[in-house]
């Protein structure tokens, strides 16, 4: 696969997670990384990590539900590394229970909404203009099986908000290509992040093990190499899709 030579790319919510296994395969293509997220402790393992690998990465911490908080991060990003080329918006999570929607609180509702799709809307709010202007550009959004089909484990905030996010991407793409920019987003079944890993019992991931047709869980990397193929040039015709990274445990 061609690599990421001379292209700045941003990934946010990579302080941990699915984003910083984005974050460092993308350095170790050559990529120039701007690692995001609020944890400045996890921000600056992520960064050294990178750079101990000998990629080149910058470290920035901004809230996604704050439009002037992304300003911020974005000025930064030109001035540090030059303009954004690849923008990876991963920030998110789900941030309710599942279960009945009248027992939904708005609070989860709003938090789920909020940092989730209009995290996502407003990150790109704010790189695009850059990507417009000079002609060229790369958007991959990150949402979640759970936006495509009814579970009883998925919050109904959280499914609604990645489902947003789906549509968001595909509108984005037919906006934007005639600007030379592509819109991807990547849907994953539940991944084994260090975060899932001990918040999933053992028995429940066996569970779910066994609704998957290849007989494992996913990884952060099996996500990121998606992401690698979706902002390499060997994917310049594809725009205005959505790739489950889902180990055949969704097929819709
Ligand atoms: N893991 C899964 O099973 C799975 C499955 C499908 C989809 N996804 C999606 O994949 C993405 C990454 O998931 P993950 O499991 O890797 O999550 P994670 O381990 O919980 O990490 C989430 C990342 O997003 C950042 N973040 C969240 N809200 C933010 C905010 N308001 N402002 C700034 N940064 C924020 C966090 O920053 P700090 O921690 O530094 O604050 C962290 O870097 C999410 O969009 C998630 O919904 C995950």
């Amino acid at each position: 696969m061609s690599g990421l030579d001379d292209k700045v790319a941003l990934v946010t919510g990579s302080s941990r997670g699915i984003g910083a296994a984005i974050a460092s395969l993308f350095a170790r293509r050559g990529a120039s990384v701007a690692v995001h997220g609020r944890d400045t402790t996890a921000l600056s393992a992520v960064q050294a990590e990178i750079e101990r690998a000998g990629g080149r990465a910058i470290r920035i911490a901004a809230n996604t539900t704050k439009f002037t908080d992304i300003e911020a991060m974005r000025r930064q990003i030109e001035q540090e590394l030059g303009p954004i080329d690849i923008l990876v918006a991963n920030a998110g999570g789900s941030f309710t229970q599942p279960g009945p929607l009248e027992q939904t609180s708005e609070e989860g509702w709003h938090a789920s909404l909020d940092g989730n799709l209009t995290a996502t809307f407003l990150t790109i709010k704010s790189i695009l203009p850059g990507m417009k202007e000079r002609k060229t550009g790369n958007i991959i959004t990150i949402s979640s099986v759970a936006g495509h089909r009814p579970h009883p484990g998925s919050p109904i905030p959280y499914a609604a908000a990645k489902a947003g996010i789906e549509i968001l991407t595909k509108d984005l793409a037919a906006q934007v290509g005639p600007y030379g920019i592509r819109a991807n987003c990547i849907a994953p079944e539940t991944i084994l992040t260090e975060r899932n890993k001990q918040r999933i019992p053992t028995t429940q991931q066996q569970a779910l093990l066994d609704t998957h047709s290849i007989k494992r869980l996913g990884t952060p990397e099996d996500v990121a190499r998606a992401a690698l193929f979706l902002a390499s040039e060997e994917a310049a015709w594809i725009t205005g899709i959505v790739l489950d990274v889902a180990g055949g445990a969704v097929m819709v």
